[in-house]
């Protein structure tokens, strides 16, 4: 469930008067509902009016979390190139009723995690482990479970503005220290263009200055979120092929490629330096097999390319509609069928 706020409680976590609130309610600006003729707002609808109107100037600080008793509703916390958050829907009807250990090898941003740990799918009985082979990323998920107040506190330094030149030194710069790392990590993929995490050859990020007006950089309400959905799970900067170490009959594997690409030029596969081509995806294949005979229930989301048709012809395949954004030309953001494929 949704948490309920008051106008108290709002005006804590957005660290404005009651009446500023108020008026921003009555303007219709932030949803608002009356319950027992008192004001509720929902906190995801005050979160989007920050995100909407790019409210970065509001440090939302720790204090204004505490405040709010921190709800368990916990969302990516960084964008992510293939991300899953608009295939959600979808996918409930794919997702194994019954299950015992979770485990996505390519996590990225995590979509499905936060979605499965939302509605109560993971309950502390159950072991879940998060892999993916980008060592930034890995280390963001390590050091917010680690101590995420250190990460808001680093992020919310004057250091970390929205502009030009600070994103280029910033993103010029590397740091031994893992929490400034990761607040690095996060200010530019929010201040970067198109929020997108891509790197070079050589394993360098390397997405130009976005130039938004006023983006959230620190979403300290999000990140204590995340911080506390972390708790009873195991990070792993790994392979994917770490999974059938760790799969039991009964657990759960989502898997999440990089997609196999519709044709030459549509590939973004730039993830990790590692490139992520046909053998990696047979791999992949033969891993999906191996799991299954172990008696796992495994889903896997790719590209519907004939080729992935053929990899899973043994298995069930299906259809969903994903918006594709990550082409910057708007020629190559249309609908597009994707492939779910499932083992049960
Ligand atoms: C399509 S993205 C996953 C997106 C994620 N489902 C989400 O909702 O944000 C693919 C992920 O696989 C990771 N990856 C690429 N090659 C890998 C490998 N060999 N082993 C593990 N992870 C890998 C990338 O770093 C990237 O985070």
């Amino acid at each position: 469930m949704d948490k309920l706020l008051t106008i108290k409680d709002v005006a804590e976590y957005l660290q404005m008067s009651k009446e500023k609130v108020y008026k921003l309610a009555q303007q219709g600006k932030i949803p608002v509902s009356r319950i027992e003729n008192q004001w509720r707002f929902r906190l995801e609808k005050v979160d989007a009016w920050l995100e909407a109107n790019e409210m970065g100037s509001i440090a939302v600080t720790a204090q204004g979390v505490a405040a709010l008793q921190i709800p368990s509703h916990a969302e990516p916390f960084l964008k992510w190139a293939g991300g899953k958050g608009q295939l959600l829907r979808q996918y409930e009807a794919f997702f194994p009723k019954e299950f015992n250990n979770f485990l996505e090898p390519f996590v990225g941003g995590g979509a499905v995690f936060f979605y499965l740990f939302n509605t109560g799918r993971l309950q502390d009985r159950k072991k879940i482990y998060l892999i993916d082979s980008n060592e930034e990323l890995v280390n963001c998920y390590l050091v917010i479970k680690e101590d995420v107040e250190k990460v808001i506190k680093i992020l919310n330094t004057p250091k970390f503005i929205n502009t030009e030149e600070t994103f280029y030194k910033i993103r010029a710069e590397e740091s031994k220290d893992k929490f400034e790392m990761a607040a690095r990590t996060i200010y530019l993929n929010k201040t970067c263009f198109n929020g997108l995490y891509r790197v070079n050859s050589k394993g360098k990020f390397n997405v130009p200055f976005g130039g938004y007006k006023n983006p959230l950089i620190c979403n300290s309400r999000n990140l204590t979120a995340v911080n506390l959905a972390l708790q009873n799970v195991e990070i792993l900067y790994d392979d994917f092929d770490r999974c059938l170490k760790l799969a039991k009959k009964e657990d759960f594997i989502y898997f999440d490629p990089p997609y196999q690409p519709l044709n030459k030029t549509s590939s973004f596969t730039s993830y990790t330096k590692e490139p992520f081509g046909e053998k990696e995806q047979v791999k992949l294949n033969k891993i999906f097999r191996e799991l299954d005979k172990i008696g796992c229930k495994v889903m896997l989301s790719n590209s519907d390319t004939s080729f992935i048709r053929k990899l899973y012809k043994n298995f069930r395949i299906e259809v969903v509609l994903a918006k594709r954004a990550i082409n910057c030309k708007a020629s190559g953001r249309g609908a597009i069928k994707e492939l779910v494929i499932l083992n049960y």
